[in-house]
């Protein structure tokens, strides 16, 4: 795995909170915290093999690695998890937006269900999560939220129109929480292109997202852990979502 840009523990101390941990872009979220010396704990919905295998690689690192599982799906599990996590590492000043659904929604089935699914699963989840870190944080003295918004938020991918939906309201929240949590906490978010391929992709979509890039390959999942340091460094950087797409969003 790719090294850090940042050199050195200039996380030691920080408590942070990455949902969706498991494995993927998650796992390189939390693996990058750690390894700039943050404790990290690790949110799984159904993968805990996985989410305990970042653990251990986090153990190795000599930080804290608490695993906590909770169905964001469900507001009180948010709200639960936001505690829990604060508990667990006694503070929690780094809130990653990480965990997400992302199902292909073809008009010819487009049901409502599928809009609130998406909807509570990817959106109502950083709300209600950053409500409740986003104002104990506040109280504390501050923090980072960063949340895993997409291209599609601006560029809809069609069949996934509730996809596209929840993630346009990440961004909103996005720009909204740094509004309403300033100035001790900074809320920014970063919207991926294809970085890795997704089971509900249909065939050959992954390889024409990436022939739709300025780069013509694929992102990688250090590339979003990458963009997730800068902002957590970028201490003047607040209600801003940067595209780590290869271009694909000016193409
Ligand atoms: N992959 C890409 O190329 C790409 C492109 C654009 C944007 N993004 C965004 O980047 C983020 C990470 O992408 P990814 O592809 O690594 O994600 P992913 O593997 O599809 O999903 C990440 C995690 O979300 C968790 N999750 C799903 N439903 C949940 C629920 N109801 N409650 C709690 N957790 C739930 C799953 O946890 P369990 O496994 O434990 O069940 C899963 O491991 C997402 O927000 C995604 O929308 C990714």
């Amino acid at each position: 795995m790719a090294h850090s840009p940042f050199e050195g523990a200039w996380l030691q101390g920080r408590k942070a909170l990455v949902t969706g941990a498991s494995q993927r872009i998650g796992r390189a979220l939390s693996l990058a915290l750690a390894r700039a010396g943050a404790d990290v704990a690790l949110h799984y919905r159904t993968d805990e093999a996985g989410a305990r295998e970042t653990a251990a690689y986090i153990s190795d690192m000599e930080r804290r690695a608490p695993v906590l599982q909770a169905d964001l799906g469900d507001v009180e599990a948010c709200e639960g998890l936001a505690s829990a996590a604060h508990d667990a590492l006694g503070g929690l000043d780094i809130l990653i937006n990480n965990a997400a659904i992302f199902e292909r929604t073809p008009l010819e089935t487009l049901t409502v269900h599928d809009f609130d699914r998406h909807t509570q699963i990817n959106a109502r989840s950083v709300y209600a999560l950053t409500l409740a870190a986003g104002r104990r944080m506040k109280a504390e003295g501050g923090g980072d939220v960063v949340n895993l918004v997409c291209i599609s938020a601006w560029k809809p991918y069609p069949d996934y129109v509730p996809y596209n939906a929840s993630k346009a309201a990440v961004a909103n929240l996005t720009r909204s929480f740094a509004k309403v949590l300033a100035p001790d906490v900074r809320v920014n978010g970063i919207a991926p292109g294809p970085i890795l391929p997704a089971a509900s992709e249909a065939p050959g979509q992954g390889e024409q997202a990436v022939a739709d890039t300025l780069l013509k390959r694929w992102g990688t999942p250090e590339d979003i852990a990458g963009a997730c340091l800068f902002f957590l460094r970028a201490r003047y950087v607040t209600g801003y979502t940067l595209a780590v797409d290869g271009g694909r969003s000016i193409a």
